[in-house]
């Protein structure tokens, strides 16, 4: 294991941001992970765990450890009829994942398609889209503890999902390194869910509604393709903030002025509301300051246009939350991490 000192991490945040490190550490295995813990450097300093980056957003640099997971491998836990039960290692990306299940023809992620990232920095925001959230698929979560090196294992239930919300969020659990993730997926009698409206319109569009595996990853490819930025193109981390839930009163009070506001139910007698279009109302889809600017096709999705810093970016996501709170009432949370 080899630690490098001020180091730029500009390649290893899908923002693009050029900050330093003060120390970066790539782990290639769980040796590695151990000897990093057992270093005197380790103790001393902060650290901070990244898989791909592409939920952070850098506003300075950081004074501490960069820990860079590549730990990779994925195995067959336990095999059934039905079921297949696949251990993955965290430094896994994503998207190779899907797309290795899909070729096996095992179901369960193929809505999942193109999300960029880790497999460990999955369950940390619960991934989801078009109607499938990574908690639907996940059997258990096996933590290094950073305190004492000490194995764990979360059943799901222990893991608390929410919406972009699970324990790994939480002060104590921050502190866990997430080593394989196993998830349950389908052999056959697959669960496919095509509801979700762009889904399905892609999907009759591309395969007359055919609903295989691998017709569901095309058409999510597909729609992901037409309204999200490659990062490599444009410095972006996905949806910046958090599509918000408010009240039905409040609701009802926004719907009299604008009737065709989109919305889905949530929990708890709440509503939500897509933070995408709160965005675009107040006027901000497309419009740019200097390099930080809001995607012409997706208002959620904040973009580097190259030279950015960190802070202008941050800067502008604070103009719009004031905006929408000041049109809306409604206050929004990003959904990236901000250091
Ligand atoms: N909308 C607008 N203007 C915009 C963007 C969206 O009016 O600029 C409207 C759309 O027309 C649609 C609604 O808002 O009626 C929802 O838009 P979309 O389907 O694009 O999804 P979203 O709610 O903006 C969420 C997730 C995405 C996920 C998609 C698809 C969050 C924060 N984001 O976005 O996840 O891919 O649904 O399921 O929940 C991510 O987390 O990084 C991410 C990309």
């Amino acid at each position: 294991m080899k630690i490098d000192k001020n180091i730029s991490i500009k390649p290893y945040n899908t923002f693009g941001i050029d900050c330093l490190a003060s120390y970066f550490c790539e782990l290639s295995s769980l040796t590695d992970l151990q000897e990093l813990i057992a270093s005197d450097l380790f103790k001393k300093e902060k650290h901070l765990i990244l898989g791909r980056g592409s939920n952070v957003l850098f506003t300075k640099d950081f004074e501490g450890i960069v820990i860079h997971n590549s730990i990779k491998g994925i195995v067959i836990d336990a095999e059934e009829e039905d079921y297949i039960h696949l251990r993955v290692n965290s430094g896994e990306l994503w998207h190779d994942l899907v797309m290795y299940c899909v070729r096996h023809q095992w179901g369960g992620v193929e809505n999942l398609s193109l999300i960029p990232g880790t497999v460990g920095a999955a369950p940390i925001q619960n991934i989801g889209a078009y109607g499938v959230e990574v908690k639907d698929v996940i059997e258990k979560v096996e933590v290094i503890d950073l305190h004492n090196g000490h194995t764990r294992v979360l059943s799901k239930e222990e893991c608390k999902f929410g919406y972009r919300e699970s324990v790994f969020k939480h002060e104590r659990e921050k502190n866990f390194f997430i080593s394989s993730v196993t998830l349950t997926l389908t052999k056959k009698n697959h669960r496919f869910t095509t509801s979700y409206g762009a889904l399905n319109s892609t999907l009759n569009q591309m395969n007359h509604g055919v609903q295989t595996l691998q017709a569901i990853s095309e058409a999510v490819i597909k729609i992901r393709t037409e309204k999200l930025p490659d990062h490599q193109a444009m410095g972006n981390a996905g949806s910046f903030f958090k599509n918000p839930e408010i009240s039905e009163s409040l609701f009802q009070k926004i719907k009299e002025q604008y009737p065709s506001i989109p919305f889905y139910p949530a929990a708890n007698q709440q509503v939500k509301v897509p933070a995408g279009w709160l965005i675009e109302q107040c006027g901000w889809k497309g419009k740019r300051i200097g390099d930080a600017g809001v995607h012409a096709h997706q208002a959620l999705v904040l973009i580097n246009y190259g030279h950015a810093s960190g802070e202008e970016i941050f800067s502008l996501s604070k103009k719009i939350s004031v905006s929408v709170k000041e049109k809306f009432s409604i206050t929004l949370t990003p959904e990236v991490n901000i250091f």
